[in-house]
């Protein structure tokens, strides 16, 4: 399942990544339609016997035929803009199993969102309640609303990917949830009807998210003395997968402890996952130019950049290099830094690999279906990569490759 070596040739499930690469043209994201399935499906078995939902988190990757091969699995989705709101729409997503995240949403966006009848939007200060209330007000229903609130957990990963420490912009303060939550309540417009966390990103333990929702527990409990019941407790996605030598548990172990600190509670449970769920699932194919000896070091000069998988320049994240055809024996490793062609010293995609390789070789950047398409850009003026999605022995192209005249179709030259 997945991505596999067969006689020496990297394949995508049933189908050669050499095959995929004359097809399609490079660079180029391969998803793997059984990896992303099996995936969500060990969050369905771990959560099976508790009322739940999987509520799959579009940032991490929003191609419509992942977001159709979720909804279509029964996944509800956890999003951020009007433009992820309007992709699950697209994909045939349930907007009424639809989240609605993130610090700063607008005023149009909260309007979508409340006429698309989103289940719950996750606020994260006061001025946004203000606005919710009023926009809902003037819209004649009532808002459903959570608030996300920071368990102030420490969750061990990278400082840019953590989210609920206390110097975290985002969230409301653990100690102002209770007072924030009784206000809403005396609003006329607002329903207040859960509670969601999420502390960070790639933590590849048990104990934070354990920890984090014992804490909001806690407090779900406080907020039921004080006469505010709710209806589901959110407590973000998170769950780490293996990049290099990490070792996160199973996801079941994840959940468990999420688990026994909502055993016996009426709460439905919502988790968001982004990168457990398609990050596994995804690879980034691309082809040497040229193999590069330099004075310190030697080079692949690639033709993926930095433009299309940020996260080694940005994060300095570490993705697995494969040859798609595996070298013979004693045909020259060396080691290697594969860089790309934007003008930055910072466009590595990896670095310091032992490899046997040259101009024309194809290879895989491992681990790339999270967090690597939806975070690419035009810079240098390169168009975006094409996206095919494999399901067995067929690959469907499920993002064409952009065109240069795409890139500058909405500019013009005044007269
Ligand atoms: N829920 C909320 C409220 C979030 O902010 C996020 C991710 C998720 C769920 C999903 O988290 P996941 O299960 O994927 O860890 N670009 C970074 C990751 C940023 C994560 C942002 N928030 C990276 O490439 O590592």
């Amino acid at each position: 399942m997945g991505f596999a070596y067969r006689d020496g040739a990297l394949y995508a499930e049933s189908v050669p990544l050499d095959e995929i690469a004359r097809r399609f043209g490079t660079p180029c994201y391969v998803y793997s339609r059984a990896a992303i399935e099996r995936n969500y499906r060990a969050f369905a078995e771990a959560l099976a016997g508790r009322n739940a939902l999987l509520a799959y988190s579009v940032k991490a990757n929003s191609n419509l035929a992942v977001l159709a091969l979720l909804a279509r699995l029964g996944a509800g989705f956890d999003i951020v803009s009007a433009g992820e709101l309007e992709r699950v729409r697209a994909a045939g997503g349930d907007p009424r199993k639809v989240l609605f995240s993130g610090v700063g949403k607008s005023a149009a966006e909260i309007r979508l969102a409340l006429e698309a009848g989103a289940l719950c939007l996750n606020l994260e200060s006061a001025a946004e309640m203000e606005r919710v209330d009023a926009i809902a007000g003037q819209l004649g229903r009532r808002a459903p609303i959570a608030f996300r609130v920071n368990p102030e957990v420490d969750p061990q990963t990278h400082p840019y990917i953590a989210t609920g420490l206390r110097q975290s912009k985002f969230g409301v303060a653990f100690a102002d949830a209770e007072r924030l939550y009784r206000e809403a309540a005396g609003r006329p417009n607002l329903e207040v009807i859960g509670i969601g966390c999420h502390v960070g990103s790639q933590i590849v333990e048990p104990a934070p998210l354990a920890e984090a929702a014992a804490r909001i527990v806690a407090l779900a409990e406080r907020l039921a003395q004080a006469g505010l019941p709710l209806k589901h407790i959110d407590i973000g996605g998170g769950i780490g997968i293996r990049y290099r030598n990490e070792a996160p548990p199973p996801v079941a172990d994840f959940l468990a402890g999420v688990l026994d600190a909502l055993r016996g509670r009426s709460e439905t449970l919502i988790v968001d996952p982004g990168r457990a769920i398609v990050g596994s699932a995804g690879l980034l194919l691309t082809r040497v130019e040229y193999a590069k000896p330099g004075a310190a070091k030697n080079f692949l000069v690639v033709d993926a950049a930095m433009n299309d998988l940020l996260r080694p320049a940005l994060y300095d994240a570490w993705h697995e290099v494969l040859p798609v055809r595996r070298a013979e024996p004693g045909s020259g490793e060396r080691v290697y830094d594969i860089v790309g062609p934007v003008c930055e010293s910072a466009d590595f995609l990896a670095r310091e690999r032992q490899l046997a390789a040259g101009s024309g070789d194809l290879l895989a950047l491992m681990c790339a279906g999270a967090y690597a398409m939806v975070m690419s850009s035009n810079y240098n003026s390169r168009p975006r990569a094409a996206e095919v999605l494999v399901d067995g022995r067929d690959a469907h192209l499920v993002r064409r490759r952009e065109t240069t005249a795409q890139l500058y179709a909405l500019e013009s030259i005044p007269k």
